[in-house]
């Protein structure tokens, strides 16, 4: 082709990235790849080894080691005699190690994009620019908490030894989303990449040994599926993180439910891209190009609804075609290529079965005219048409290069639409009219909201999901959180002196507890949208004092009385929006309420429990609802500074309607306690108080009816703790469920929750001493209470 014609069609020429390197560094472990164990190398010991293969060719790259049950083993049992040490370095310590493997990855940098393209058939310009460059920022992002763990995250420590497993989407990026925050926590970790893609984690295993990383402290099992199970049902691993497919994580969830271990899940998503009449349309073109093909698609917060107002409709898309007639399939290695290969067969087929669905479901598809290699994994990109909102299309993640469209009227509309999917991972608002995109975004239920632009990442910014599509965030201060627990010495200290009190109490005369206690009194009802309501199963129940008198009644609250009560806390999803200040105020007048009745209240709890610390529970629970006033309106999220001309907003929103079972202990403290930090937050309750001495709670009812609570906010039902708790969990309108009884309970808990994947936070065999006010109260609590939403926006040149 002459200058002349070139100028004439300017069309790009091949501009191929050397393959050699990488061969060559396959070439020097001959072509094959054992697990990586305590910085050696070891061979499985079933001797399993399986094919990576270039998708873009389907030529194999190298032999890769199945693990088995023998090397998980082996792994774990490394990674915990590594981890106490590991966590006993100063922080400084392991922020230096941070530290050299990002160093490490920069000097790697151009081996590993080229490893990673052909492994995974992602474009060149993606793995050099983004994917790469990334793990170096999260690992030197996270190199500072390790240098600032113990004096941000005081009375903290590491969870143990964890266990991830990882996609294939973006291999090495998130095995560094994944290892950054675990070490720098103090955790050492068993990683298993996903079987298509294990070449990078390979490398990476390298990079530990270089920086000179003690021992077990960083553990890389390959393998299938096999393995993963095997290492989630591992005793030794007290944490698994993971992200992958819904259908995995459910069956994670079900798999760690009951046995105490701590669980993050990533999962899928189907994230609205939305244009609204007044966007710079050219914008969200490019937006469009980078929502939906960037990494062929397979991105889990991908924008693959694309929702439209009805008036630009027509114009939006007929220039997106244009732009898709322009977009290069081919070659990931060639560095003008836009769309590289899909990373294996079955995921080919799946994508090529749902767009078929789409076209049999009445869609109408659109693909470029020009044509898309046949040989090799490609898929061109597709636009959908006429798509009903119910459509499989509409609703199922194609996790490929597949973009389905709708149109909408209204910005109301337009949130309908974009919340219409069990999923919430992310969205992408589209619209030069400021006060439209800011009243938008705190709207869709999402993890991550992006302004005039999208799929922007960074180690600053926790990235994670509403709803189905999971919990946990990894990135940011928030993603921290994932891999600490509070620490243990603290904790056993103070249920010691807990356990001392509650011996003391035992040995306490009677008679002295017992003294002012009132008659057998009414039977106390249920209350449930601000009113109180008789129980559905007309029964009730006999509260007794420790000697075994009857002190009371209260209703048996059962299946209906619970869907009451979640359908009034629903419908008070309003408390959501009023300001924290709000809240506060009501949090303060319920203070001032229960102080006015403080006597009454201490002669209850002494009368049913026969403690001497009725009145200091009554105090403290007067304290704890300032507590919580205080915050409702200083919890306030943060500004992380990305490295992008905009702001990235992290917002703790209320989860929505929680169901909470109270413990026993401190019946009125213990409530409270749990009570006050979820409605600080915004959520709306269910809560079921402490089902040996209910009364404390039902006496409250008048507290809350004279305190200006708004009807449906706290709705209380008694009865059998377990029985209800079972109801709560399996609700699909309950967001999140806090238990605080015994381990066996949660483990049903964490069993019911599976469903909807919904989050639970279970006390399990911890102590929690409600008297302590380093225990019984904190940020945990309202960590536990919200999710954050990161928004993204535009700030600045
Ligand atoms: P997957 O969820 O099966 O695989 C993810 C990881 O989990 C891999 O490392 C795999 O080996 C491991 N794994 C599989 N079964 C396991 C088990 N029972 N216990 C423990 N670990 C297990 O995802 P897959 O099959 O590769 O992709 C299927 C679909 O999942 C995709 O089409 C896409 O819709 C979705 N997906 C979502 C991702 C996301 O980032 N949210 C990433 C990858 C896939």
């Amino acid at each position: 082709m002459s200058v002349a014609e070139i100028f004439e069609t300017m069309t790009y020429g091949p501009a191929p990235e050397a393959a050699a390197p990488a061969e060559a560094w396959i070439a020097q472990h001959n072509g094959r790849f054992d697990l990586f164990i305590d910085n050696r190398w070891v061979a499985p010991r079933d001797g399993v080894y399986f094919d990576s293969v270039n998708p873009a060719n389907g030529k194999p790259l190298a032999a890769i080691a199945q693990a088995g049950s023998a090397d998980v083993e082996a792994a774990v049992r490394a990674a915990a005699a590594a981890q106490p040490a590991w966590a006993g370095l100063p922080g400084h310590a392991r922020a230096r190690y941070l530290y050299a493997l990002a160093r490490e990855v920069q000097r790697q940098s151009r081996l590993l994009a080229v490893l990673e393209t052909l492994d995974n058939g992602k474009p060149i310009r993606e793995t050099r620019d983004l994917d790469i460059p990334l793990v170096a920022r999260h690992f030197a992002y996270h190199a500072g908490w390790a240098q600032l763990m113990s004096r941000e995250l005081p009375g903290y420590e590491a969870v143990g030894v964890v266990g991830q497993i990882i996609p294939w989407n973006f291999p090495l990026l998130m095995l560094a989303w994944k290892i950054a925050p675990a070490l720098a926590m103090g955790n050492t970790v068993v990683l298993k990449p996903a079987e298509f893609t294990s070449l990078t984690a390979l490398a990476f295993a390298e990079l530990v040994r270089q920086a000179g990383l003690p021992p077990g402290v960083v553990n890389i099992m390959t393998g299938d599926g096999r393995a993963g199970e095997l290492l989630v049902a591992h005793p030794r691993v007290q944490k698994i993180a993971f992200t992958g497919s819904t259908e995995v994580g459910r069956q994670i969830r079900t798999a760690t439910a009951g046995t105490g271990k701590r669980l993050s899940l990533e999962l899928g998503g189907k994230s609205p891209f939305i244009v609204f009449d007044d966007a710079d349309l050219d914008s969200a073109v490019e937006g469009v190009v980078d929502a939906i093909w960037f990494n062929q698609g397979q991105v889990c917060c991908a924008g693959s609804r694309l929702l439209v107002q009805e008036n630009v409709a027509d114009e939006f898309l007929a220039r997106i075609r244009t732009r898709m007639e322009r977009l290069r399939v081919g070659e990931p290695l060639d560095k003008a290529i836009d769309i590289g290969a899909i990373v294996a067969p079955v995921q080919l087929a799946r994508i090529r079965a749902l767009v078929a669905q789409g076209v049999e479901e009445g869609a109408t598809l659109w693909q470029p005219s020009w044509a898309c290699p046949t040989e090799g994994l490609f898929y061109p990109p597709t636009l959908f048409t006429n798509v009903a909102p119910a459509a499989t299309i509409a609703q199922v993640e194609i996790f490929g290069p597949v973009l389905v469209s709708m149109t909408f009227r209204s910005p109301s509309e337009a949130v309908m639409l974009a919340n219409n999917t069990p999923y919430g991972l992310a969205a992408s608002l589209w619209s030069e009219n400021i006060n439209l995109a800011l009243d938008v975004a705190p709207k869709i239920k999402a993890g991550t909201v992006w302004i005039n632009s999208t799929n922007l990442f960074d180690a600053a910014s926790g990235f994670g999901g509403y709803r189905e599509s999971g919990y946990g965030r990894e990135g940011g201060k928030e993603g921290l959180y994932e891999y600490v627990k509070r620490s243990a010495p603290k904790v056993r200290q103070a249920s010691e002196t807990r356990a001392a009190r509650i011996r003391e109490q035992e040995e306490q005369p009677r008679a002295q507890a017992l003294n002012g206690l009132p008659p057998l009194d009414r039977t106390a009802k249920l209350f449930i949208g601000g009113k109180q309501a008789r129980p559905d199963s007309g029964y009730s129940l006999v509260v007794s004092d420790p000697e075994g008198r009857a002190l009371g009644e209260v209703g048996e609250g059962n299946r209906k009385d619970i869907r009451n009560a979640v359908e009034a806390a629903h419908a008070a999803g309003g408390w959501a929006g009023t300001t924290g200040y709000n809240r506060a105020q009501i949090l303060y007048y319920l203070a001032e309420n229960l102080s006015a009745r403080a006597q009454e209240f201490a002669q209850r709890i002494a009368g049913l429990t026969g403690s001497d610390s009725a009145a200091e529970e009554v105090s403290l629970a007067i304290e704890r609802l300032f507590t919580y006033g205080a915050w409702a309106d200083k919890y306030d999220g943060r500004v992380a500074r990305t490295p992008l001309r905009g702001l990235t907003i992290a917002m703790p929103e209320p989860l929505g309607v929680m169901g909470i079972l109270c413990p026993d202990e401190a019946p009125l403290l213990g409530f409270i306690s749990l009570l006050a930090p979820a409605i600080a937050m915004g959520n709306t309750v269910v809560i079921v108080p402490s089902q040996s001495y209910p009364l404390a709670a039902t006496d409250f009812y008048q507290v809350l009816e004279t305190s200006d609570v708004p009807a449906g906010v706290v709705n209380i039902v008694t009865g059998n703790r377990d029985g209800l708790a079972a109801v709560l969990a399996a609700h699909d309108d309950v967001a999140s469920v806090w238990y605080f009884g015994p381990a066996t309970g949660a483990a049903a808990v964490e069993a019911a929750s599976i469903g909807n994947l919904k989050r639970t936070w279970c006390a399990g065999e911890r102590p929690f001493n409600w008297f302590d006010r380093e225990e019984g109260e904190g940020e945990e609590y309202l960590r536990e209470a919200t999710q954050v939403k990161n928004i993204w926006a535009p700030y600045g040149e």
